[in-house]
């Protein structure tokens, strides 16, 4: 069997919406496939009874229909669904990357996020590339029509996952269709000083780069407790705070190593006491899915 660990990862950062994205350095999936004569899905961890076996169903399932590329497949879940940490963009990258090479299929980086992103598409409906994107190349990731650009960063985070469920389509729902001018500005402002603080690992320049008026504010009140959380993360000494992916998965970026424990203490706590479980993961940015021979 080939094994692939796929990390999870968190999309948007605030300002770079349905663009922007990171590799995590923890949780993850491992995905293990050998050839078959027919596709199979075998799921354990985190939250794998919410995730269809049915082939055509799973990311993973469409991602070899996709590379023509039967295979008996076992995921161990790291990432529970519909935490936004990207956890069926984690299978599909998982699939996508062990499938292409217990097949030799020799496709590219930038052709693998293609395929894994169809994958994406089943269970959300549109084949947005900003999670499989970083989940495939590591790092910082730029998804847009035409390409993926990629800078590998080290920056220490923590990513604070409240039990709350907070649906896709839901989150997709608050988000307005058109914008003011003024916000554009501020939006692009946002977007280049974080991208410029990630081509320099500068948690500074990031945590000030993930702000934006638009998305993240109508997205938070799908989020009980984010306020709080976000105010005690700061306080902690986080440079910036903002809702993961949809959500309801929170991301902090942190000054030091060291510091993600305090960081990360804090916002269980404020979720806590906004009567809401939470855990927190004191990751970093990390790479894309890799294979184990
Ligand atoms: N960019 C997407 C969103 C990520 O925020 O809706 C989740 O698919």
């Amino acid at each position: 069997m080939l094994t692939v660990r796929a990390p999870a990862t968190s999309a948007n950062l605030g300002s770079g919406f349905d663009v922007f994205g990171l590799a995590l350095d923890a949780p993850a999936d491992v995905v293990r496939v050998e050839r078959a004569a027919e596709t199979t899905i075998e799921l354990t961890g985190a939250g794998s009874q919410y995730i269809p076996e049915d082939p055509a169903k799973n990311t993973a399932g469409v991602v070899a229909q996709e590379l023509d590329a039967p295979a008996r497949i076992l995921i161990d879940k790291g990432v529970r669904p519909a935490s936004g940490l990207g956890s069926s963009a984690a299978s599909a990258a998982g699939a996508a990357v062990a499938l292409n090479a217990l097949y030799d299929r020799g496709l590219s980086d930038e052709e693998l996020v293609r395929v894994a992103a169809e994958g994406e598409a089943v269970v959300s409906g549109a084949a947005h590339a900003d999670n499989v994107a970083p989940a495939i190349f590591g790092g910082f990731t730029v998804a847009r029509g035409d390409g993926v650009t990629h800078v590998d960063a080290s920056l220490p985070l923590v990513v604070c996952l409240p039990d709350i469920v907070v649906s896709t389509r839901d989150a997709r729902r608050v988000v307005p269709d058109s914008v003011a001018m003024d916000d554009v500005v501020e939006t692009v402002g946002s977007a280049a000083t974080l991208a410029i603080g990630m081509a320099r690992d500068d948690p500074s320049l990031v945590g000030r780069g993930l702000h934006e008026s638009v998305v993240t504010p109508r997205r938070a009140e799908l989020v009980t407790g984010y306020d709080a959380a976000r105010a005690a993360a700061l306080d902690a000494g986080a440079t910036g705070v903002t809702i993961s992916g949809a959500g309801p998965g929170v991301l902090a970026v942190c000054r030091t190593h060291e510091g993600r424990r305090h960081v990360a203490g804090a916002m269980v706590e404020a979720f806590d006491a906004a009567g809401v479980d939470a855990r927190a993961y004191q990751t970093a940015v990390g790479d894309g899915a890799r294979l184990f021979r």
